[in-house]
């Protein structure tokens, strides 16, 4: 008798211990899956037009959002941005097909169908490029089908959309600069050697993947700077944040959301995608969606949230 309680009690304990598991399995895939869409609302007296709305896109990293990525296009098309700005590792170095047929390629070939695309490079393009040997042809490839796209990558490169007094500028930040445990900070003239003195009298967004060198792009005074990267940090805890960036820092200083320096505003999105470690907690995929208006009232009255 005695023995055959201790059996049932093991097997209740072995039971709960399965539906925990299960429950915790079943809780993470759901918060993994799916994508919000986040919206922030800012002004700048700059602006030519009365209102430019942005959609930021990161770090895809050629998952598949959902039927094909169209919810993704589907979310963007309800929203209606006047561009579509692609922060960096849209694709995955190593992952195959990196540039071909890949989800990435086939969402961004969509998406620049019916929006002005404005693609910054992120550390997994960079990686294409530095590592040949690994990967022979395949960056080239990649800003080959850009190009044809209509969706090319910007490399230390400006571009403007004159009617809204807009300029953006894609910063190529090279290896060194995404070191994990020891990154190297990027000289104070770095932006100014690699994409020339930003012209304050115009709104300047800057596409930089990287949000970790934000003091340093502030010295620039982007208006904007359009950032990925770091996932959000993966975990996010209340209070404390994400927990973890990809050069392995707990608790990064910059996770997502908008961080103010010296009249710059850093957009920081937790991106769409993940590799390596496939899951958020707390941590949604996201789009985001963040309107700049030229005057107070206009913000105030469509802005405000
Ligand atoms: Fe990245």
């Amino acid at each position: 008798m005695v023995v055959m309680i201790a059996s049932l009690k093991a097997i209740c304990i072995t039971a709960a211990a399965a539906l925990a598991v299960l429950l915790l399995i079943l809780f993470v895939y759901r918060e993994s899956r799916g994508f919000k869409v986040v919206r922030y609302s800012f002004v700048n007296g700059k602006l030519k037009v009365p209102h430019f709305r942005m959609a930021l896109i990161s770090d895809l990293h050629d998952c598949d959002l959902g039927n094909d990525n169209r919810d993704v296009l589907k979310a963007l098309d309800e929203e209606a941005p006047d561009a579509v700005f692609l922060a960096g590792d849209m694709i995955t170095s190593g992952l195959e097909p990196e540039c071909h047929d890949s989800n990435a390629l086939k969402f961004i070939e969509r998406v620049a169908k019916k929006y002005t695309v404005y693609y910054g490079i992120g550390n997994h393009e960079e990686k294409l490029r530095r590592c040949p040997k690994d990967h022979p042809g395949e960056f080239e490839r990649l800003c080959d089908r850009l190009d044809e796209i209509g969706a090319p990558m910007l490399l230390d490169e400006k571009v403007s959309i004159d009617e809204a007094g807009i300029d953006i500028y894609g910063l190529d930040l090279s290896h060194e600069y995404y070191r994990r445990l020891k990154t190297r900070q990027i000289p104070d003239d770095h932006l100014d050697n690699k994409l020339g003195s930003n012209d304050t009298s115009r709104v300047s967004v800057l596409i930089a993947h990287n949000p970790e060198h934000f003091e340093k792009f502030a010295l620039w005074k982007p208006d904007f700077v359009l950032s990925g990267h770091v996932h959000g940090g993966i975990i996010s805890l209340p209070l404390l944040g994400g927990v973890l960036s990809p050069q392995l820092k707990l608790f990064p200083r910059y996770d997502a959301g908008v961080f103010l320096k010296d009249g710059s505003t850093m957009i920081l999105t937790r991106g769409l995608g993940t590799h390596t470690i496939p899951v958020r907690i707390f941590n949604k995929a996201e789009i985001v969606i963040a309107d700049i208006y030229r005057d107070q009232k206009d913000f105030e009255t469509e802005g405000m949230i």
